[in-house]
C-alpha cells in the first residue's frame, strides 16, 4: 500500500491538518508546500515517506542541476598543481572553505575548516592527533556516536583515561551537577578533551552549547560533534567557540556525499600531532634525509587529493540552505516533531496501555526533530524494532532501527546494565556478530526505532507516520 497517497487525501483535507495548523502556526504551510513542489517532488512522485534525515539529508533539485551545469562548464585539474586548471580547482577549494566559515559565522582569524570525507574522518583526525599522555583525560557523554566513542582507543594507547558522563532516562539528558563535578575533577596540568554531541542522534536531546565555555573555564579542550545538529539548527561559532567541530555535509543538504569538515580553532589545530604524513600534507619530504615538514593549517590534515569536483557543490548546498532559511526549516521540523510527540504519547490500545514509549524529551524544549521509541502490544510487550521496520518498509516509509551507532544511549534507554553487557560480551570470541549479540542479551530489546525530520519534511510525512503507528493499536 502506498502510505503517502492515502495520507494526502485524508491528511490534507482532514480535521487533523486544521488542528495542526492552529496548534503550530510556525509551520508556514505555504512555504513548506512550495519548497516540496519545487525541489523535492520526487518524494511524492515515487511515493516515499522519508523519515531518516539524521541518517542522511536530501538534496534539492536545483542543487543537482546547478552542480551539473557547473561541471559541464568547468575544467578542473588536481589542486596540488599550479597549472591553469589546477588553479581553477584551487580557487573553488578556497571559496568552499570561506563559505563554510561564513555559514557558521566563524572568524577566519580564529577558525580553519579542514576538509574531510565526513564527520567521522574529522573526529578521527582529532583522536589520532590529540596529545594524550598518561594522566590525561578524555571525557565523553554516554550518548556519543560511535565515531566519537572510538577516540577512546587512541587515549588508551597513550595511557590516558576515558570517563563517561551518563544521560538519565527518560529524558536522556545529562545532569548539570554531574558534568560540573567531572569537569572539575582532573588536574589542570593534564591534556583534557571533552567530546559531546550538540544533538544526540539517538534521543534528539540538544545538550547546552554553554558547556563549551564552562569546559574551557575549567581548562578543557572541547570537541563538538555537530553532525546531527547542524542540518536543522544554526550553529554560531562567533558565539559558541569549541576547539573542534565535526560535520558531514550530506546530512545538511544531501549532496555531495563524501565531504565533511573539521572546523578547528587555529590554536587547537596546532596542538594536534599528526602520526604520519601523506601526499598533500607536507611542504617538503626527503627519502634520503628521512625528514618531512608538515604544511601549516588545514592542508597539513588533508591527506591526498581532496574531492575537488564536489567541493563547489558544498558551497551551492550552503547557499541552498540559506535560501530556504535554516531558521524556517528549524521552525517547520519542530512544529512537526511537536505534533508527532503529542500524538504518539496519546496513542493507546483499547485497554488504555500506551502503544509507544519515547526515549528522550516528551516535548520540544531543548531537543531536535529526531525521535527514538519502541512500539508495544496490548499486553505491554515490546514489538521488535525489526518487525516495525519490516512493516514500515512495506509502506515505503524509510525509518531507522537498531541503536543508531549510539550504544551508550541505547544501553541506558533500554535498561541494559553494565553487568549484563559484560557477561554477554565476555562470552564472545575475538569477534561477535550482531545476531550473536541479540541472542546473548535475550529478553531485552536490543534496539529502538528512530524517525527524524529535515529540510523536505511536511505534514503528510507526519500524518503518514502516525497512521502507520496507529496500525499497531489493538482494539
Ligand atoms: C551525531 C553523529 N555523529 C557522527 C556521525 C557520523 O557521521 P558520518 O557517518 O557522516 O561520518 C553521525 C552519523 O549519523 C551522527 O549522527
Amino acid at each position: 500500500m502506498d502510505a503517502r497517497r492515502t495520507t494526502s487525501r485524508a491528511g490534507r483535507s482532514g480535521a487533523d491538518y486544521e488542528e495542526f495548523l492552529e496548534r503550530y502556526p510556525g509551520y508556514a504551510a505555504d512555504d513548506a508546500d512550495a519548497l516540496r513542489a519545487r525541489e523535492f517532488s520526487r518524494l511524492d512522485r515515487l511515493g516515499h515517506v522519508y523519515l531518516d534525515y539524521t541518517g542522511g539529508g536530501l538534496y534539492g533539485e536545483s542543487q543537482v542541476r546547478g552542480h551539473a551545469g557547473f561541471l559541464l562548464d568547468a575544467v578542473l585539474g588536481n589542486p596540488h598543481s599550479t597549472n591553469p586548471t589546477s588553479i581553477v580547482a584551487t580557487d573553488y577549494v578556497e571559496r568552499c572553505r570561506r563559505r563554510i566559515l561564513d555559514f557558521f559565522n566563524a572568524s577566519p582569524e580564529e577558525y580553519v575548516p579542514v576538509l574531510t570525507a565526513n564527520a567521522t574522518h574529522g573526529l578521527k583526525l582529532v583522536g589520532e592527533g590529540y596529545p594524550f599522555c598518561a594522566g590525561d583525560v578524555l571525557l565523553l557523554s554516554f550518548d556519543n556516536h560511535n565515531s566519537v566513542n572510538g577516540i577512546r582507543e587512541y587515549d588508551r594507547v597513550h595511557g590516558a583515561v576515558t570517563k563517561y558522563v551518563p544521560v538519565m532516562p527518560p529524558d536522556m539528558r545529562i545532569l548539570d551537577c554531574v558534568l560540573e563535578r567531572l569537569l572539575a575533577e582532573s588536574h589542570r596540568t593534564c591534556n583534557r578533551l571533552f567530546a559531546y554531541p550538540a544533538q544526540s542522534n539517538f534521543s534528539g536531546v540538544q545538550h547546552p552549547l554553554e558547556w563549551i565555555d564552562r569546559a574551557h573555564d575549567a581548562g578543557w579542550d572541547v570537541l563538538l560533534d555537530a553532525a546531527a545538529f547542524v542540518p536543522t539548527n544554526r550553529l554560531d561559532l562567533g558565539r559558541h567557540r569549541p576547539d573542534f567541530v565535526a560535520v558531514s555535509f550530506y546530512k545538511m543538504f544531501g549532496y555531495p556525499t563524501g565531504v565533511g569538515a573539521l572546523i578547528a580553532r587555529r590554536d587547537a589545530l596546532e596542538k594536534l600531532q599528526r602520526p604520519w604524513f601523506a601526499g598533500g600534507t607536507i611542504t617538503v619530504a626527503s627519502v634520503q634525509a628521512d625528514r618531512h615538514f608538515l604544511a601549516a593549517g588545514a592542508q597539513g590534515f588533508e591527506d591526498g587529493t581532496l574531492n575537488y569536483a564536489c567541493l563547489p557543490a558544498v558551497e551551492r548546498g550552503l547557499d541552498f540552505l540559506d535560501s530556504v532559511g535554516l531558521d524556517a526549516v528549524h521552525s517547520r521540523v519542530m512544529s512537526l516533531a511537536g505534533w508527532i510527540l503529542e500524538k504518539m504519547s496519546s496513542l493507546t490500545h483499547a485497554n488504555g496501555r500506551p502503544v509507544v514509549r519515547v526515549y528522550g524529551p516528551a516535548d520540544t524544549s531543548m531537543r531536535g526533530a529526531t525521535i527514538a521509541f519502541n512500539v508495544y502490544d496490548g499486553a505491554g510487550e515490546t514489538i521488535s524494532h525489526l518487525f516495525v521496520e519490516e512493516r514500515a518498509n512495506r509502506r515505503n516509509i524509510s525509518l531507522r532501527t537498531g541503536c543508531f551507532c549510539n550504544p551508550g544511549a541505547g544501553e541506558l534507554a533500554l535498561g541494559i546494565s553494565r553487568e549484563e553487557m559484560m557477561q554477554c560480551l565476555d562470552r564472545s570470541g575475538a569477534r561477535m556478530s550482531l545476531d550473536q549479540f541479540r541472542q546473548c542479551i535475550d529478553g531485552k530489546s536490543t534496539g529502538a526505532v528512530r524517525i527524524s525530520l529535515g529540510l523536505a519534511s511536511n505534514f503528510e510525512d507526519a500524518a503518514a507516520f502516525l497512521r502507520f503507528l496507529g496500525e499497531f493499536r489493538e482494539n
